[in-house]
């Protein structure tokens, strides 16, 4: 007996096949996919906090503020100016420092730069800072030092457009690769599987999209975390349930069904 099919029991497309009815190769090579891809999430998952979240001064959480400092920067002084007031200030006594910081305050210009700051440079900074050590800045010469005197505005535009192709190109593999896999899960109702197949393409480009608007307009790093969000949701759900289903649960009867053919309403 036949009863009317509703939205949570629409009937099987004709060329849906379960993860069941594929042979056990295709099943292998999607399982050894899937590990891999959620290994290579999971690193992702550990840089990515790892990169952001102590911009802040809070490296236990990952928060809005974060956000906002690694796209619009943090609009507080330059690196030399946070050096000369933190790690560095015993380098040098209290007059120097003060007109080191007014130099880089006022614009830190070139002709200045030679008369009055130069001196003070090599006096107290070149023994360590003259560019032989990679880890330290090369504070050698004016177009070195200006490098430090530039005030935080957030990561370069054009860094954020070499980031963005390679998130694009790769995140659009990854997802295609997974909602592949994912089509062969028994979802019910059908949109609610074609919209977790299809959001995770609207995360991306909400995400990638909100980095530039967030040096605008500071809210926007709500929608990069919501997109990031999303993204690790539809992510955690495709891979759930398609391992799940491959190999830890019984094929839903309307497969079995249709099987056999008891079914007549294969559509
Ligand atoms: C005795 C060696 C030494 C001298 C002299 C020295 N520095 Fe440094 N500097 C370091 C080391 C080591 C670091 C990296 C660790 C740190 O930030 O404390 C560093 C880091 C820095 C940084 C980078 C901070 C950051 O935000 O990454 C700046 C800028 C800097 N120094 C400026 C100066 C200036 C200006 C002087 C001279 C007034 C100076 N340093 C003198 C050893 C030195």
């Amino acid at each position: 007996m036949n009863k009317e099919p509703g939205v949570e029991d629409a009937p099987l497309h004709r060329l849906y096949r379960h993860f069941s009815e594929l042979p056990y190769s295709l099943r292998v090579m999607y399982t050894a996919t899937l590990l891999i891809l959620g290994t290579a999430y999971l690193f992702a998952g550990i840089y990515l906090f790892h990169s952001y979240s102590g911009k802040d001064g809070n490296p236990n959480t990952l928060s809005y503020e974060d956000i906002v400092i690694a796209y619009s920067g943090s609009g507080k002084g330059s690196r030399l100016e946070g050096a000369l007031r933190g790690s560095m200030s015993a380098m040098l006594p209290r007059d120097e420092l003060n007109s080191l910081v007014s130099w880089v305050q006022e614009g830190s210009e070139r002709a200045r730069y030679e008369k009055q700051i130069k001196p003070m440079f090599d006096g107290r900074c070149m023994a360590c800072h003259d560019g032989s050590n990679p880890h330290l800045p090369n504070l050698n010469g004016y177009d070195n030092v200006r490098k430090v005197t530039e005030r935080d505005t957030g990561t370069a535009l054009f860094t954020l457009v070499r980031v963005s192709h390679i998130h694009f190109f790769g995140l659009t593999f990854v997802f295609f690769i997974l909602g592949s896999i994912f089509s062969h899960a028994y979802v019910r109702p059908v949109w609610f599987k074609c919209t977790v197949i299809g959001s995770p393409f609207v995360a991306v480009t909400l995400d990638i999209g909100s980095w530039y608007f967030t040096k605008l307009y500071h809210p926007f790093a709500w929608a990069v975390m919501i997109g990031g969000g999303l993204m690790g949701l539809s992510f955690t759900y495709m891979w759930v349930v398609s391992m799940y289903q491959m190999w830890f649960s019984r094929a839903p009867s309307v497969v079995v069904d249709r099987r056999s053919g008891e079914t007549t309403d294969v559509g």
